[in-house]
């Protein structure tokens, strides 16, 4: 399809979008519709490779009533507004890249230029080596879209980590679908933001990026080993998916001034009384260790940012809901430390702070 085509076809999606979509909101409290992939780009990967998926992911996330909220707020274009509003470091997910020649993609930008020894001679050195980082990342975005990889070319990266490189909200045992919750089923993890991690895998099997996508490959995927050009390209690219620029929490964790009340009450929950912080540290949301918190085994503390779109939760996909996997932690932690549980209005504030990052 055209690049023309395809905006007519937003535009006609987005008009279609929002009647139906106009009841959303007003029962949505703690959604980040804003944040969330634009339509264009769940178009864009639409198109791509499996268009059998987004039916599958609206579904689902209608059922935690996100969905249509965020593709009604989107299609206003709210976001792009937020980010004039409040300018901020982080920038989106790259938006084009699944719909666009790859040479288009300004992925150099987006990346400090790391070069194996120092620049020595200036600018015409830097932007070469800037060059070929665009050009390994471009590459690797057509890898992460190539189901050869895969043994009997049966899936590529973007069948899982679906809508440029984020979540098709499964759980998996090797390529097989399982139900949420099974003990041995791993739920997708998005991979936006994954350059900031020091630990791959729910259990932090993986000490590198390399490391984890070669045992995908290799064990999940059943495809051939990859060569180490593969897995540069491959590592180039998933480094640029950052995480969507952030209007309500600023990036120390704190809410700005014109979040909601709620969300700022359950920031102080979550640096207070509900001990979050304390595992699910400021400003990361993670942990570079693990911790055994009743869920059978130990497993890396999981960041928080983006957590409204990833559902289910946990390694392994036990809990639908978000509240319901805060009210799991908090029960945890005041178990732990003989602390007191949660109200119900201190859920809901809560989980509107988590739901903001
Ligand atoms: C069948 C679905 C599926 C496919 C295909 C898939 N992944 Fe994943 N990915 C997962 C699951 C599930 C996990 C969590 C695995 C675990 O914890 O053991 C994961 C984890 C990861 C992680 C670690 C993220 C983190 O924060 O811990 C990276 C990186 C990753 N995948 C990249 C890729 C790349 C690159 C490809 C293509 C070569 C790919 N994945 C293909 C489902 C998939
Ligand atoms: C002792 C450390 C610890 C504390 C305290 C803690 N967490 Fe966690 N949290 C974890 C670990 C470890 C996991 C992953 C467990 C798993 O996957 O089975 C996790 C997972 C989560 C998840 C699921 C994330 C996902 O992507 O699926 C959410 C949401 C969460 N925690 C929120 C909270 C909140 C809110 C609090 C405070 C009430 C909290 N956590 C307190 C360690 C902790």
């Amino acid at each position: 399809m055209s690049f023309t085509g395809l905006k007519s076809a937003v535009l006609c999606l987005s008009l279609l979008a929002l009647p139906a979509l106009a009841a959303d909101r007003a029962t949505t409290s703690y959604q980040v519709a804003d944040r969330q992939p634009s339509l264009l780009q769940r178009l864009a990967a639409a198109l791509k490779p499996k268009p059998v998926h987004v039916a599958a992911v609206v579904h689902r996330r209608s059922a935690h009533g996100s969905a249509a909220h965020r593709v009604r707020t989107s299609a206003h274009g709210a976001r792009v507004r937020h980010a004039a509003a409040a300018p901020h470091k982080r920038k989106a997910p790259p938006a084009m890249v699944a719909a666009q020649p790859v040479a288009a993609q300004p992925v150099a930008a987006a990346q400090p230029v790391t070069t194996a020894e120092p620049v020595t001679v200036g600018a015409a050195v830097t932007a070469q080596a800037a060059l070929s980082e665009a050009e390994l990342a471009a590459k690797g975005l057509a890898l992460f879209n190539d189901a050869s990889l895969s043994g009997g070319s049966k899936a590529s990266c973007a069948t899982c980590h679906f809508s440029t490189g984020h979540t098709n909200n499964k759980t998996y045992v090797g390529l097989d679908v399982v139900a949420d919750g099974d003990p041995n089923g791993r739920n997708t993890p998005t991979l936006w933001g994954v350059a900031e991690r020091a630990v791959f895998g729910w259990a932090g099997q993986a000490a590198t990026l390399e490391d984890s996508i070669r045992g995908i490959i290799v064990n999940r995927m059943k495809g051939p080993e990859p060569s180490p050009e593969t897995l540069a390209a491959l590592v180039a690219y998933v480094r640029t998916l950052n995480y969507p620029a952030n209007w309500q929490v600023k990036e120390d964790g704190t809410p700005r001034p014109d979040a909601s009340a709620a969300i700022k009450r359950g920031y102080e929950l979550y640096v207070g009384d509900g001990g979050c912080g304390t595992c699910h540290q400021l400003p990361s949301f993670d942990k570079k260790s693990k911790d055994d918190i009743g869920t059978g085994g130990k497993f890396k503390v999981p960041t928080l940012h983006a957590v409204a779109s990833t559902a289910p939760y946990f390694h392994d996909g036990r809990t639908a809901s978000l509240r319901e996997a805060v009210k799991l932690m908090w029960e945890f932690y005041a178990k732990k430390m003989e602390s007191r549980l949660p109200t119900e209005a201190e859920l809901d504030d809560l989980t509107a702070y988590v739901g903001a990052l």
